[in-house]
């Protein structure tokens, strides 16, 4: 059966990104495969994370997989932390990835910023510690916004070179999951950069915390153009801002952004934001609800952790047993 591996970081701010080009995109999943879903907290200490908020962070993430309708019983949720695989694979890995191919990585280049010199080197290393994430259940498929693509391009060139310099075919070549009309969710203040949970501005996204009014104050301040909505998709070229808010509402009415547009062509922002806020408020709201219900009870969320990481386990144990053969290392 495909498996399905993926994870969100907990570094707090989740937001309606990561929801849509993600979380819920898990959700749906579940019928089909089998899925592993984790809270990626050796990602998230690649830079500096309060030791309580970290805490409280993972917990948050196990939450919000749970508010989106992830069930705990069909999928497997867990804190990377909690399965040593991870980090004894990310090693392996570590000696099979190449400079070369980790200088290329957008991600990096973005997060260490112009100090590359005091960047971690974790942080460096990170999308060899995701392809560890993936490959450690032999994961086929992940789902993930686009702008995680670039890593799993990594993860299948880690699996190739692994399974050539070895001779075996222990890794599969994972597909990336990329769907939905909102796989790349842009800021609401700037339409060139994508939302973000490191976004200085608390204005750039919407979060799972926010209620209504701070959702419908956040799309009013939205940054748009002075043009009304066109006729046509190809009408919101060159409009980024519009093309973001579109894009936000055909994925949460779960329709396309052309019928989007059928809907409110000739409409000025002052008649679709407040009809955007609607919708969020409807759909989303109940989701951010659920997540801060669940919050209140943190013994619940790491009850479910423990299960998930124990199955987890019992997954991961056998694949490292298999790939420590491989590459050598003597039985324990
Ligand atoms: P993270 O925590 O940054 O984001 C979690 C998921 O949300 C997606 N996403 C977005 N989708 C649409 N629009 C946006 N503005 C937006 N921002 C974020 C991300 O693509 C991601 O799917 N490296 C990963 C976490 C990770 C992982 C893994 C994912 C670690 N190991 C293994 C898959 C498989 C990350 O930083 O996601």
């Amino acid at each position: 059966m495909p498996r399905i591996f993926s994870g969100v970081q907990p570094t707090g701010n989740l937001h309606l990104g990561n929801y849509l080009g993600a979380i819920r995109n898990f959700v749906r999943l579940q019928d089909d495969y089998e899925c592993i879903y984790c809270a990626v907290d050796m990602h998230a200490i690649t830079v500096w994370q309060d030791p309580a908020n970290l805490r409280s962070n993972t917990r948050e993430v196990a939450a919000a997989y749970l508010a989106a309708g992830v069930d705990p019983k069909a999928s497997i949720i867990f804190a990377q932390s909690t399965v040593p695989a991870h980090a004894e694979l990310a090693w392996i890995f570590n000696c099979i990835a190449r400079l070369g191919w980790l200088n290329r990585m957008t991600q990096f280049k973005e997060k260490a910023g112009k100090n590359r010199e005091n960047a971690s080197l974790g942080l460096y290393a990170y999308p060899s510690l995701m392809a560890a994430d993936i490959l450690a259940y032999k994961a086929t498929h992940v789902p993930v916004g686009e702008d995680q693509k670039q890593h799993l391009e990594l993860t299948r060139d880690i699996a190739q070179k692994f399974n050539n310099d070895y001779g075996t075919e222990t890794f599969p070549i994972v597909e990336p999951l990329i769907f939905g009309e909102a796989t790349r969710v842009m800021s609401l203040r700037d339409g060139a950069k994508k939302m973000s949970k490191s976004d200085p501005s608390d204005y750039s996204r919407i979060t799972f915390t926010d209620d209504r009014d701070m959702i419908a104050k956040k799309l009013r301040k939205a940054r748009t153009d002075a043009d009304p909505l066109p006729a046509e998709e190809k009408g919101l070229e060159g409009r980024p801002e519009a093309a973001n808010l579109v894009g936000i509402y055909a994925a949460l009415a779960d329709i396309t952004k052309q019928q989007v547009l059928d809907k409110y062509a000739g409409s000025q922002f002052s008649v679709f934001k407040p009809a955007l806020t609607d919708l969020a408020v409807e759909t989303f709201g109940p989701v951010g609800e659920e997540m801060k219900r669940l919050m209140g009870d943190p013994a619940h969320v790491d009850a479910i952790l423990k299960d998930g990481a124990e199955r987890a386990i019992a997954l991961a144990e056998p694949v490292l047993k298999e790939v420590k053969e491989v590459v050598g290392f003597l039985a324990p």
